[in-house]
C-alpha cells in the first residue's frame, strides 16, 4: 500500500524543486585543500607527499560519479509501511512489523551512512541507504549556501529515500558543534571549551534547543554533537571541542547538551566513545594507556549522563585503550555500553574509522559489526559495506540476530524523532539567526570570558578612554568561531555571513560615547592587543608545544607581542585578549600586559562579549574548566591528579577573576 503523504509530496516536490546535482569528489586532502579549505570538491586522485592530518581516512575504492537525477522520473515503488500504521500502531509493533517485511539488504542498507557528495539521489532510490551525512565543510553547493538550497537537498534525498523498496526515510546527519556550524548565517556559538568555562547546565540547555531550531530550518535533524572529550593534553588539536579535563565538568553539562536537541526533534550524538581526549601526548587519534579504573573515572563519567538523556545516538572514537581499537571493541561497546549501562539508541562509527581495522574490508565490516556497531559510516564505500554485510550474514560471520538488533535501534531512533510522521519537517527560516539566538551566543560568550590578570586597574575600560585596538584576531569573525565554521578547518578568509569582529564591537561603544578609536598606539591611552590561533580541527591542530608563537599560533602574534612590549615600556596600559582553542603557553610575554583576558573561540557575537566586559557592562564569570601549564613540561598535569597543586600550574583549574 502507498503511502499518501508522502506520494502526495513527492509530486509536489519534484514539480516544483530543482532536481539536486550530487557533487562527486573522490576526497583525499592536501596541502593545498588546508591551505584553500577545499576538502570536499576536488577529483584528486593521487596523495600529495605532503599530506596534511589524518592519513588513514582515504578512500579506498573508486565510486563512479552519480547521475542527476530529477524527481519525477523516479519510479514509484511499493513501500511496506503506511501512514496509518505509524498513528495506529504501538511503536514497538509498528517497528517488528517493519522489520521482520525488509529483505537481508534493504536491512544491510538501514544500517549504512553515505556522504552526500558520493551518492546521488537515484542511488538513495536504488539502494534505500538508511542514512547520509554532510561532513565538515560539505555544503549541497557552495558554502554560502542559502537555507532554501540546503532543504531541497535533504529533501530530495528523503523523498528518493520514501521511493526506494523499503520506503524508509533517511536519517540526515551534519556537525553542528557550535550551532549549526555548516550552514551559512547560523548563530555560531563558542566552542565546547568556552561552554566549559561557564559551566552552567541553562545556558547549554538554551543553546542546545536553539541549535536544534537552527538545523531544523534546513531539515536536517541529527547532529554529531555534544562532544565528551574529557582532554587531558592541550597538545591535542580536538581540545577545544571538549568542555574540561576534569568529567565532573562534563558530568554537570551533558544532560542539558542532549534533552532539548531531542525534545525538538533531533538526535543528538555522545561522541567519541571511548578515551578520545586520553591519548598518549595528545595525539589524535592515538592510543590511550591507562587502568580500566581510570579510564572509567575520567572518561567514561559522562556517559553515564548521556544514557540517562536517553541519547539517540554514540559515535566510537578512532583511539585505542591499550592497543585494542574501540571500533573493534566488543568489550567497550557490547558489554559496557550496551549491557551493562543499557544503552537502547544505536551506535555509529566515525568517518572512515573501521577501516584502520585489521584485515579486509570484509573483515573490518565483520568486526565492527559484531563489536557492536550498528550504523556505519561510510562516506565513499557505502555501496560496499552494505555488500559486505549481507555476505557476511550469507557466511555465518554476522548473526541475523545482530543484524535485527541493529536495524530495531536504528529505525526506534527514526520513529522517535518524528521522520516516520512527517519526514519533510521543517521550521521557517526566521529561526536563523534570530535576535534571541544572537543575544544567547553573546550571553554565552561573556560567561566563557575567564579574566587572568588585572592589575594597576587595567580593567574595564572607560568608555570616554583613547584606545587604540589591535592584532590578529581583532577585526576578523572567523577567527573568533574557528574550525567547524563553514569549513571544516575553519573560514578566517571568507564572511560567514553573520557576527561583529571587537574591533567593531568596541568602536560602537566608543563612538556612541566620548571614547576615541586611536589610529596608532602612540596616541592612545589603551591599547588592546589581540592575540590568535589560527583556525584548524582535528589532527590539523595538534600541536604538543603550543605557544603563542609556535605551531597553529597566528603568525602576527609576534609582532604583536614585540608592541605590547613596547607600549608596556611607554607606559601604556595594555590589554591582551587571547583567542585560542586551549590555553597557550604564555613564555614571559604575561609581564608586558596589564590585564589578560583568555576568550576562548567565542563565536560570532563573541566580538560583542568581549566588548561588554572590556568596558565593564559586565563582570566576569568564567572559571578555568582546564589548568594552564606554566610550560611545555606541565601540560598532561590536570585537576585530575589525587596530588593537585594549585600552585604548581600558571593558573590552577577553577581559576577566574572578577571585577567585584
Ligand atoms: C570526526 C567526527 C565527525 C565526523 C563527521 C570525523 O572525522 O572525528 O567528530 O562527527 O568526522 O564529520
Ligand atoms: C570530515 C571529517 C573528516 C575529514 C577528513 C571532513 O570533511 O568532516 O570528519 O575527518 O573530512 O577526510
Amino acid at each position: 500500500m502507498k503511502k499518501l503523504i508522502s506520494f502526495l509530496l513527492l509530486i509536489f516536490i519534484g514539480l516544483s524543486f530543482a532536481a539536486c546535482t550530487g557533487g562527486f569528489s573522490t576526497t583525499l586532502f592536501t596541502t593545498t585543500d588546508v591551505a584553500t579549505n577545499d576538502f570536499m570538491t576536488d577529483n584528486e586522485t593521487t596523495v600529495d607527499s605532503t599530506t596534511v592530518g589524518v592519513t588513514d581516512t582515504f578512500p579506498t575504492t573508486t565510486i563512479t560519479d552519480p547521475v542527476t537525477t530529477a524527481f519525477t522520473t523516479i519510479p514509484i515503488t511499493t513501500t511496506t509501511w503506511t501512514t496509518e500504521d505509524v498513528t495506529t500502531t504501538e511503536p514497538v509493533d509498528f517497528i517488528n512489523v517493519l522489520l521482520a517485511s525488509l529483505t537481508l539488504r534493504e536491512k544491510a542498507s538501514q544500517m549504512v551512512q553515505a556522504e552526500r557528495g558520493s551518492i546521488s539521489n537515484e542511488q538513495v532510490t536504488q539502494y534505500g541507504i538508511g542514512s547520509i551525512l554532510s561532513g565538515g565543510g560539505s555544503h549541497p553547493t557552495a558554502y554560502d549556501d542559502s537555507v532554501d538550497t540546503w532543504y531541497n537537498m535533504y529533501s530530495n534525498y528523503q523523498t528518493a529515500a520514501l521511493n526506494s523498496s523499503s520506503g524508509i526515510p533517511i536519517i540526515y546527519g551534519i556537525d553542528a558543534v557550535h550551532g549549526n556550524n555548516n550552514l551559512y548565517g547560523a548563530t555560531i556559538f563558542p566552542h565546547n571549551i568556552g561552554l566549559g568555562m561557564t559551566n552552567n547546565p541553562e545556558l547549554i540547555y538554551n543553546i542546545s534547543k536553539a541549535t536544534a531550531e537552527e538545523m531544523l530550518v534546513t531539515g536536517i535533524n541529527w547532529t554529531f554533537a555534544p562532544a565528551f572529550s574529557v582532554v587531558q593534553n592541550i597538545g591535542w588539536g580536538r581540545t577545544y571541542e571538549g568542555f574540561s579535563e576534569n568529567p565532573e565538568i562534563h558530568v554537570n553539562l551533558a544532560q542539558a547538551a542532549i534533552l532539548e536537541f531531542e525534545e525538538n526533534g533531533v538526535s543528538a550524538t555522545a561522541k567519541h566513545y571511548l578515551g578520545d581526549g586520553g591519548t598518549v601526548g595528545g595525539i589524535d587519534q592515538g592510543n590511550v594507556i591507562g587502568t580500566e579504573e581510570l579510564i572509567r573515572q575520567i572518561h567514561l563519567a559522562p556517559y553515564y549522563q548521556a544514557v540517562a538523556a536517553g541519547v539517540d545516538t554514540i559515535m566510537i572514537s578512532y583511539n585505542s585503550i591499550n592497543g585494542i581499537k574501540i571500533h573493534g571493541s566488543s568489550y567497550w561497546i557490547n558489554d559496557v555500553l550496551k549491557e551493562e549501562m543499557g544503552f537502547d539508541g544505536f551506535i555509529i562509527s566515525d568517518w572512515n574509522a573501521i577501516h584502520q581495522l585489521p584485515g579486509s574490508f570484509y573483515d573490518q565490516v565483520v568486526s565492527s559489526v559484531n563489536a557492536g556497531i550498528d550504523m556505519l559510516m561510510e562516506p565513499y564505500d557505502w555501496a560496499a559495506a552494505i555488500d559486505n554485510i549481507v555476505l557476511a550474514v550469507n557466511n555465518s560471520d554476522i548473526s541475523v540476530e545482530r543484524i535485527d538488533d541493529a536495524v530495531r535501534r536504528i529505525l526506534t531512533v527514526k520513529y522517535e524523532r518524528g521522520l516516520f510522521d512527517d519526514p519533510f519537517y521543517k521550521l521557517d527560516s526566521s529561526y536563523l539567526y534570530s535576535q534571541e539566538h544572537q543575544d544567547l551566543a553573546r550571553q554565552a560568550a561573556r560567561e566563557s570570558l575567564v579574566l587572568l590578570k588585572n592589575d594597576n586597574n587595567s580593567l574595564p575600560l572607560s568608555k570616554n578612554d583613547n584606545v587604540y585596538i589591535t592584532g590578529p584576531a581583532s577585526d576578523n569573525v572567523g577567527l573568533l568561531c574557528s574550525g567547524w565554521t563553514t569549513y571544516w578547518q575553519g573560514n578566517p578568509a571568507a564572511d560567514i555571513g553573520v557576527g561583529t569582529s571587537i574591533l567593531d564591537a568596541m568602536a560602537g561603544v566608543l563612538n556612541t560615547n566620548s571614547g576615541t578609536l586611536s589610529n596608532s598606539w602612540q596616541a592612545a591611552d589603551t591599547v588592546v592587543i589581540v592575540l590568535a590561533e589560527n583556525p584548524y580541527s582535528e589532527g590539523v591542530g595538534d600541536n604538543s608545544n603550543p605557544t603563542l608563537t609556535n605551531g597553529n599560533a597566528h603568525t602576527q602574534n609576534y609582532e604583536s607581542l614585540l608592541l605590547a612590549q613596547e607600549a608596556q615600556n611607554a607606559g601604556k596600559n595594555v590589554v591582551g585578549v587571547l583567542v585560542s582553542g586551549r590555553p597557550l603557553l604564555l613564555e614571559n610575554y604575561l609581564q608586558y600586559f596589564d590585564s589578560f583576558v583568555a576568550a576562548w573561540l567565542p563565536g560570532s557575537e563573541g566580538g560583542l562579549a568581549i566588548s561588554d566586559l572590556l568596558f565593564g557592562d559586565y563582570d566576569f564569570v568564567g572559571k578555568l574548566s582546564f589548568t594552564w601549564p606554566a610550560d611545555v613540561t606541565q601540560i598532561g598535569y590536570t585537576s585530575n591528579r589525587e596530588d593537585y597543586d594549585e600552585n604548581y600550574p600558571l593558573f590552577p583549574y577553577g581559576y577566574g577573576l572578577k571585577y567585584n
